[in-house]
């Protein structure tokens, strides 16, 4: 059994200035399946997750959209939330950074840094962008020093700043580290930190007058507390806030709002915390100094993992590569993605993610290795010979395949429990598959269909329940990955539900013979259904799923949610029909002012002419214009490229057009782009349309030339 100690599993709070994506499905997926491993084995977890709302980029990004700072965080924060919901995410306290008690709690320890001694005034010096109003970073500056968004020359300049003494704690977050080997993993993710502090630390600028949004300095109100200071404490607010953490005291008041107390943070508790590898040094290096210097423990284990590229390439919206979780878990399950997310990756490592190999995974693995495997035994022959009840098992039967079966569960589990507890995931995954493709040849090898003769009956008994048995085991070992899933399994075999207990361990090793004879077997439907062909094509980057994806890159990121009309619910039916869309039309992402992050992105995203040269572009002329029925975005157009037939193309720009003032336009057409349905509709092209802010207009050629002309 393992350490009982409660455990608080945390994900990072997710920035809200873009839409949830893979990435974040990804670090919350495996904040869930540490908790939920915690608690199969007994041990009381609980889980935070949560919004990070404040700073610059924020309010920028609120300002692009017409929306106040705290109108707009409050229509993304949701958008998180169902993210969790989405991924069968459970939590049991979302916190948000403008929520009052953390409001209250960041500028409590504020307050604890300034009694230690550890705040003082002094100034910040950066590259300030006076067209943009705001700091660069070196990285973010072009050559010459200039701004990347109005190309101006950034100026050197200064501006007072709160510091924090980081320096002071070099040496004992050097001794923490040394008493505390664990405190960081994966182990090469420690030595780097280590590393880092070994080479000396700087006083930390925790303070910024240059934006407004955010939480006052205590006492001086014209500085903000610094997006990170202010981030980081969120773990603590979740908990209680700060005077309930102090000395571990019982925690009465913070229960009433979340079942999270500080009960759940060393040193009665253990503490969590899933990171993404790019803000390790935040968590690793400033959280515990500013815990050390508020005399609060800092937390148990930093969990490092690495980063997802899509299809080879690293996410962005200037690559239109960014892959929201939604339409894939709504297409294959939750349980599937969150199969692939961690199937394949080390934690710690960067991994891929690829539709295609989503789809491949679901099919051999999910459909024919592990659903078919349950069909086999439980439809097939438990449900329609053996009278739809768990057989008893008959020892005098056995054989050594059974024998061999039983150990290859026991070594699986075991496998399992040392992965899990490791943060290995894939292993954990890998040792599941291997018994159940095991198991899948144990199956073929005993061919138990043969077996129909009544004489027979106690041995295709026999043999059922070896597999049976084997579900049981599976069910519970691949839980923390596929919670719905193995539920269903256990539903199927006429199994309860796995339901968190503290201290009571249900991991299944060395528990062979568990599984109790007469069970009545329900199996209603499939548990990976086979996709259907309709299903199997959206994975194809033309179709549906990569319209889906598109559109939600280039839709705003605060777009009404679900039933509202959405706001410029503009050119992506036009401009973004493929996932990979080139930069040639990356021009969809709207005029706010782009992070720099996406320049830089967009730099390495550059692509040679013959890429471009692929396109065909050709002048088009519109013949007809309707609105399609039942889509408020979408028209019909009939539009003449110079062929036979007019082209139909399907567009969403009716918000911006009324069908009729279409008729007779010039416009561009991409004319080799893979025909796609919307709405029922076959779209044989792309309109080209520039947006800017709530406008939208499609281009023309500035000279009469006829349909057909193609433009380069
Ligand atoms: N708000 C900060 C975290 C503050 S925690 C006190 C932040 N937010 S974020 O939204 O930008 O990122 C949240 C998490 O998502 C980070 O851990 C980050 O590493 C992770 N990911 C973002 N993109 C990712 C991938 N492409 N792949 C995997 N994880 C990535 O940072």
């Amino acid at each position: 059994m393992q350490d009982l100690k409660p455990l608080l599993v945390t994900t990072p709070i997710f920035y809200v200035n873009d839409r949830p994506h893979i990435g974040h499905a990804y670090a919350a997926t495996i904040a869930d399946v540490c908790r939920r491993y915690a608690q199969l084995r007994g041990r009381p977890a609980c889980m935070v997750t949560g919004t990070d709302e404040h700073g610059q980029k924020v309010a920028e990004r609120a300002k692009s959209e017409g929306l106040l700072p705290q109108e707009f965080v409050d229509r993304m924060a949701p958008r998180f939330r169902d993210m969790a919901a989405t991924l069968g995410v459970g939590f049991d306290h979302f916190i948000r950074t403008t929520d009052a008690r953390h409001r209250e709690t960041v500028a409590r320890l504020w307050q604890r840094l300034v009694n230690q001694g550890d705040i003082y005034l002094g100034s910040y010096e950066g590259w300030y962008s006076v067209s943009e109003e705001t700091f660069l970073t070196e990285k973010e500056l072009l050559e010459g020093n200039l701004c990347p968004y109005s190309k101006q020359p950034a100026r050197r300049v200064s501006e007072p700043s709160y510091f924090f003494r980081l320096s002071a704690y070099q040496d004992r977050l050097l001794d923490f580290y040394r008493t505390h080997p664990d405190f960081i993993l994966p182990k090469g993710r420690y030595t780097e930190m280590v590393r880092f502090v070994e080479g000396g630390l700087r006083d930390l600028s925790v303070s910024r007058t240059s934006f407004r949004w955010g939480i006052g300095v205590p006492g001086a109100p014209e500085h903000v507390i610094y997006v990170w200071l202010d981030a980081l404490v969120n773990y603590l607010s979740a908990i209680g806030g700060l005077t309930l953490c102090d000395k571990h005291k019982a925690n009465t008041a913070a229960s009433e709002a979340s079942p999270v107390t500080s009960a759940f943070w060393p040193p009665t508790g253990e503490s969590l915390h899933v990171v993404g590898k790019d803000i390790l040094r935040f968590h690793a290096i400033y959280w515990p100094a500013f815990l050390m210097s508020a005399g609060i423990e800092p937390p148990t284990r930093i969990l490092a993992h690495g980063w997802l590229t899509v299809d080879g390439e690293k996410m962005s919206k200037s690559r239109g590569n960014f892959v929201p979780p939604e339409p894939l878990a709504q297409l294959l399950g939750e349980d599937a993605l969150r199969y692939c997310l961690l199937r394949d990756i080390a934690l710690g490592s960067d991994g891929d993610f690829s539709h295609e190999r989503l789809l491949d995974r679901y099919q051999s693995e999910l459909a024919s290795g592990l659903g078919n495997l349950a069909s086999r035994i439980l439809v097939s022959l438990v449900q329609k010979v053996l009278g739809g009840a768990v057989p008893a098992p008959a020892p005098t039967l056995d054989t050594d395949a059974e024998k061999a079966l039983r150990a290859a569960a026991a070594r699986c589990a075991r496998a399992a429990r040392t992965a899990y507890e490791e943060y290995t995931f894939h292993r954990a995954i890998e040792a599941i598959w291997e018994l159940v493709a095991e198991t899948n040849r144990y199956v073929d090898k005993r061919a138990p269909w043969t077996l129909k003769a009544p004489e027979e009956r106690a041995e295709l008994g026999h043999i059922c329940y070896h597999v049976l048995e084997v579900l049981r085991i599976v069910s519970v070992l691949v839980s923390p990955v596929m919670p719905r899933k193995a539920g269903e399994l256990r539903e199927m075999m006429g199994l309860p539900p796995l339901t968190p207990t503290p201290r009571l361990d249900f991991w299944p090793e060395d528990s062979w013979g568990g599984l109790q004879a007469g069970l009545k077997v329900n199996v209603k439907h499939g548990l990976f259904p086979r996709l259907e062909t309709a299903v199997i094509s959206q994975f194809r980057p033309d179709n549906a799923i990569a319209a889906a994806i598109s559109q939600n890159a280039a839709a705003p990121a605060a777009a009404a949610p679900k039933g509202e009309k959405p706001m410029n619910a503009n050119a992506a039916d036009t401009l973004a029909q493929r996932t990979t869309a080139k930069p040639a039309v990356s021009t969809q992402q709207g005029a706010s002012g782009s992070a720099a992050k996406d320049t830089e992105e967009a730099m390495s995203a550059l692509i040679d002419f013959d890429d471009f040269a692929k396109v065909d572009l050709r002048v088009g002329r519109v013949i007809s214009a309707e609105a399609l029925p039942k889509s408020d975005k979408l028209l019909r157009l009939k539009v003449d490229i110079g062929e036979t037939e007019p082209r139909q193309i399907i567009a969403g720009i009716r918000a911006f057009y009324a069908p009729e003032a279409l008729v007779g336009q010039a416009l561009l057409v991409v004319a080799n782009l893979k025909p796609r349905k919307m709405m029922g509709e076959i779209s044989q092209g792309m309109v080209l349309a520039v947006k800017d802010g709530t406008r939208l207009g499609v281009l023309n050629p500035t000279i009469d030339a006829p349909p057909g002309t193609r433009a380069s």
